[in-house]
């Protein structure tokens, strides 16, 4: 399977700081092409921004080897919803990914299993492919209830999109290990992940084409041996994507 590199850049960035950032990763890009995918997951105000590096980034048959991620969506379609970003808008900025889920939103803004799983159903719904982040806290790993948590997360997404659930990519990212330089073990990844895997063999038989992302301090030394895992379908980056070469070096870890 084709393997898909995401950054999330967090609330991270400024104009200048963004450009020479872009910069150095579409000359990279350019350099040696990647046969994964290839997104960037930013904050909206820079999606202008991004969009002119994913034109620019088109290889001969016109599809970009950079693309637009947004960090989150609202499950409602449209209306009163102060503050709030439609999928459908996502879609006119030719957003291709957004992360839903992710355990700083779980755990900041109250986001439960039933409203990451309508949120994904509206990414869907709008032709953005969702990036469903699961993953247990430190807590959770000790008390050894990690397939249990993550189970459950999971298991709330496929209930509320049945059949399209093949078109999601989900994220494992152990709350542990998010930013904290601490990474789950390639086994430790890899154990989770078949289990991920399992569970998505029982909801569709497309259970082969959904990527398995993993996220929580993968950087340039450690991306190979996690992405030489089976089930390891790829990375979600979050402070190495913020610099070129590191970023770069996990791309280049990802090629088939
Ligand atoms: P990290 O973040 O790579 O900085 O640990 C990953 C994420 O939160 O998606």
């Amino acid at each position: 399977m084709k393997k898909l590199i995401a950054g999330n850049w967090k609330m991270n960035g400024k104009f200048g700081q963004n450009t020479a950032l872009l910069d150095a990763v579409l000359a990279g890009l350019k350099e040696k092409p990647p046969t994964c995918g290839v997104a960037v997951c930013v904050p909206f105000p820079y999606f202008v921004q991004v969009q002119d590096y994913q034109d620019r980034s088109r290889d001969e048959s016109g599809n970009p080897m950079l693309s637009l991620g947004a960090q989150d969506v609202s499950a409602h379609e449209a209306g009163a919803y102060t503050g709030e970003v439609a999928a459908s808008m996502l879609k006119e900025l030719t957003v291709s990914y957004v992360i839903v889920g992710h355990s700083e939103r779980r755990q900041y803004h109250g986001e439960t299993d039933q409203l990451v799983a309508d949120k994904t159903k509206a990414a869907l719904a709008a032709g953005i492919t969702p990036i469903v982040c699961i993953g247990e806290t430190l807590a959770e790993r000790e008390a050894g209830h990690t397939e249990e948590v993550v189970k459950r997360q999971l298991a709330a997404v496929i209930h509320t999109n049945g059949h399209c659930i093949s078109e999601i990519v989900v994220a494992y990212e152990p709350v542990w290990a998010i930013g904290t330089g601490k990474t789950a073990s390639p086994q430790e990844a890899q154990a989770v992940h078949a289990v991920l895997r399992a569970q998505l063999k029982a909801a569709t038989d497309q259970f082969a084409r959904v990527k398995i992302l993993y996220g929580g301090s993968m950087n340039a030394a450690n991306a190979a041996s996690l992405l030489a895992q089976p089930d390891i379908d790829g990375g979600l980056i979050g402070g190495a994507s913020l610099k070129a070469p590191d970023f770069l070096t996990i791309i280049a870890a990802a090629q088939n």
